[in-house]
């Protein structure tokens, strides 16, 4: 199987994302898998593929008394085990292969059938676990590489050119890089100019952010960068992660969770959200729009930390 990082854990999705009872389709590295949540619960997933004459099973439906997926073309029904099932009783050996998911709480990992090379990291359910779900700002198949994509996450000099109309960076420092192994964390500091009120009108979640702010950067290299902010209202989490669809996409997806200092603060809840997504979107429009990646002429400040993540990709 010609996978992009064969091994790494996935994080493919939130719980929320799911629903009960509703097929979602997901591309993990050039497959295609639906998965779903049981009514008690359980997450499942199969490939995507009927056995029969191969129609997505994504567009079937879930039968609930039998906890089975239902072809939408011919409507046979198969378990989670993928065997063909006749009244909810499985018929012989599978017909469709399963995908192995690990489930943390409301983190839904998987290695996409590899041997593990990484573990799955404790930093997620640490980090939200005093943390308020606030939702899924986005999720994204971005037309670029999975290098392009996880590097764009490693760059402290893009905000003043692709963030310029929203955030209004003047200036931005590093105080702070440490690395160990496949983990790292970085801080920075962020310096902005005001906003015209037209952009606090169109986006109200920048009325949060003050002039000057750090950030903290936690990495799992290769699926998450985690960006805490403190705010004087409150505290928030940004966990981005990526998976690679295939060799030209990469999905990415912004949960965002925020500890409120009052509670009229989540009010705010969907305009961060927007707010977030507005940013993302920034980004997948600089790497959407970039020629074929080369080897740099120039060197700005602070790249040796992109140049760190590209050892972890390149050595992998
Ligand atoms: S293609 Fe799935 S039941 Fe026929
Ligand atoms: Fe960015």
């Amino acid at each position: 199987m010609n996978s992009v990082l064969p091994g790494a854990p996935w994080l493919i999705a939130h719980r929320s994302m799911l629903g009960i009872n509703q097929p979602y389709k997901l591309t993990l590295n050039h497959q295609d898998y639906v998965l779903w949540q049981t009514t008690k619960g359980k997450i499942k997933a199969l490939s995507n593929v009927c056995p029969h004459q191969q129609a997505p099973l994504s567009n079937g439906w879930i039968c609930p008394d039998h906890d089975v997926i239902v072809c939408p073309f011919h409507t046979l029904t198969f378990n989670d085990q993928g065997q063909l099932c006749r009244d909810g009783k499985p018929e012989g050996r599978p017909l469709v292969n399963s995908l192995e998911l690990i489930v943390k709480d409301d983190f839904i990992w998987t290695y996409g059938g590899h041997e593990p090379r990484l573990p799955i990291p404790e930093l997620h359910q640490q980090l939200v676990s005093d943390y308020e779900f606030v939702g899924v700002a986005v999720s994204r198949a971005i037309q670029g590489d999975f290098l392009s994509n996880v590097l764009i996450n490693y760059d402290y000099n893009h905000q003043n050119g692709t963030h310029r109309d929203v955030l209004r960076i003047k200036d931005n420092y590093v105080s702070l890089f440490e690395q160990d192994g496949y983990q790292a964390t970085v801080i920075q500091g962020l310096n902005r100019t005001d906003n015209s009120w037209q952009e606090l009108v169109g986006n109200p979640a920048l009325l949060l952010l003050p002039k000057k702010y750090e950030i903290h950067l936690d990495y799992e290299f290769p699926s998450t960068t985690v960006v805490r902010t403190s705010l004087p209202t409150g505290n928030l989490i940004q966990m981005h992660l990526l998976y690679p669809e295939s060799f030209d996409v990469t999905r990415t997806i912004v949960l965002v969770f925020a500890q409120f200092k009052y509670s009229f603060l989540k009010a705010f809840s969907s305009a961060i959200l927007k707010g977030v997504a507005l940013v993302v979107e920034q980004d997948a429009a600089a790497i959407e729009m970039s020629y074929p990646r080369q080897i740099p002429k120039i060197r700005l400040p602070n790249e040796e930390i992109l140049a760190y993540a590209e050892r972890l990709y390149r050595d992998w």
